[in-house]
């Protein structure tokens, strides 16, 4: 078991395939400075099996593929197969354009659910914010796996100037569709140009739907990211992932493998060690990733107030987003 200073039991973990991707979202990706990682730092298919494996003997009990995007490392059918057979609850976040080519295997092996990035429903606000014209396909993807009965979350950053024009449309959206949408409040990381002005809460996005419809408040589950509601005889649900406002670190089960094979203990912790070098050492990971979870604070999440960051100013100095993986 991994349980950590704070008494957390550490079961959940979430494993980068690639810093890959094929969109290019600025709020994820430093675009300007992006270097990609070589392929002789990325854990091979089977470091990334021979890992997965010590983390599950250590109670490890869901892995999340993430990535970049997952589904753009060439060996993700690899290693999908080979995960599935390890007794665990498999998942992925991806940004769904490539999912009608996975579909197949993804309902072979028993994955259940898949998060499916999407932060705008309008066709030319997708393509400038992801610089790449794919509305339509990662909207036809998602379609295909509430087709396939995927339960499928939607996960929508909130970023400023676009979600208070759509957010009413994404809750409209869940009227006749079983999809359920998520708001992300915006999270600082290195070279996202992030500032605490352009953050938009939880509590201003549900005043936002409030004003429109009638919602109740679902109950949560303690490890859920997020707060979940609905809007009386629709079918989907809405949530807040309040990593900003309102964190959420007392019930956090996470750990985090980079795709160069270092463990993250917190997705805003800088420290990493370094499993991929001491498996390629012949080392025992299982001390290592003990020492991670012994060190992990009780909350960084939600600490970046202006007077915090001016007392701490290399506080964003943490990889950037495609780089940890969500
Ligand atoms: P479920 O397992 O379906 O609840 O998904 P998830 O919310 O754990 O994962 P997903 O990859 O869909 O992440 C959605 C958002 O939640 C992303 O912006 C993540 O960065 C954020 N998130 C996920 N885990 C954590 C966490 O441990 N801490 C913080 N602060 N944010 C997290
Ligand atoms: N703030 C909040 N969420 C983010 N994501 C990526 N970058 C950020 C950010 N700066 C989201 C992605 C994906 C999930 C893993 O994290 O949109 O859905
Ligand atoms: Fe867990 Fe860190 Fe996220 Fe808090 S900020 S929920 S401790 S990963």
């Amino acid at each position: 078991m991994l349980q950590d200073t704070f008494g957390r039991v550490h079961d959940y973990l979430r494993i980068s395939l690639t810093d890959h991707c094929n969109f290019r979202c600025a709020y994820c990706m430093p675009v300007e400075e992006m270097e990609w990682m070589p392929q002789s730092k990325l854990m091979s298919k089977e470091e990334i099996l021979a890992l997965a494996q010590v983390f599950i003997g250590l109670g490890v009990k869901k892995i999340r593929l993430t990535g970049g995007e997952p589904l753009a490392r060439k060996e993700f059918s690899w290693i999908l197969e080979h995960l599935a057979q390890l007794g665990v609850e498999l998942t992925l976040t991806t940004n769904g354009v490539l999912i009608h080519k996975h579909i197949e295997q993804l309902k072979a092996v028993g994955v259940r659910s898949v998060n499916v990035s999407c932060d705008t429903l309008n066709a030319e606000k997708f393509k400038k914010l992801t610089r790449r014209d794919q509305f339509d396909q990662v909207w036809e993807n998602i379609n295909l796996l509430l087709r396939e009965g995927f339960r499928v979350k939607v996960n929508a950053v909130a970023l400023h100037g676009l979600i208070e024009e759509e957010i009413c449309d994404f809750v409209q959206m869940t009227q006749n569709l079983p999809l359920h949408v998520r708001f992300i409040e915006f999270m600082p990381f290195q070279g996202n140009h992030w500032s605490s002005n352009q953050v938009v809460t939880a509590r201003e996005l549900l005043e936002l739907v409030k004003a429109k419809f009638e919602v109740v408040k679902l109950e949560d589950k303690k490890h859920d990211t997020a707060k979940k509601y609905k809007v009386p005889g629709f079918e989907g649900t809405f949530a807040f992932i309040t990593t900003m406002s309102e964190h959420f670190c007392g019930s956090c089960n996470r750990l985090r493998l980079t795709a160069d094979g270092k463990i993250k203990n917190c997705l805003f912790g800088k420290e990493e060690l370094d499993l991929l070098q001491a498996l390629r050492n012949g080392e025992d990971i299982e001390p290592i990733i003990r020492q991670s979870v012994t060190r992990k604070h009780a909350a960084l999440g939600g600490q970046f107030s202006p007077d915090y960051l001016q007392a701490n100013p290399d506080a964003i100095q943490n990889r950037s987003m495609i780089k940890i993986g969500g």
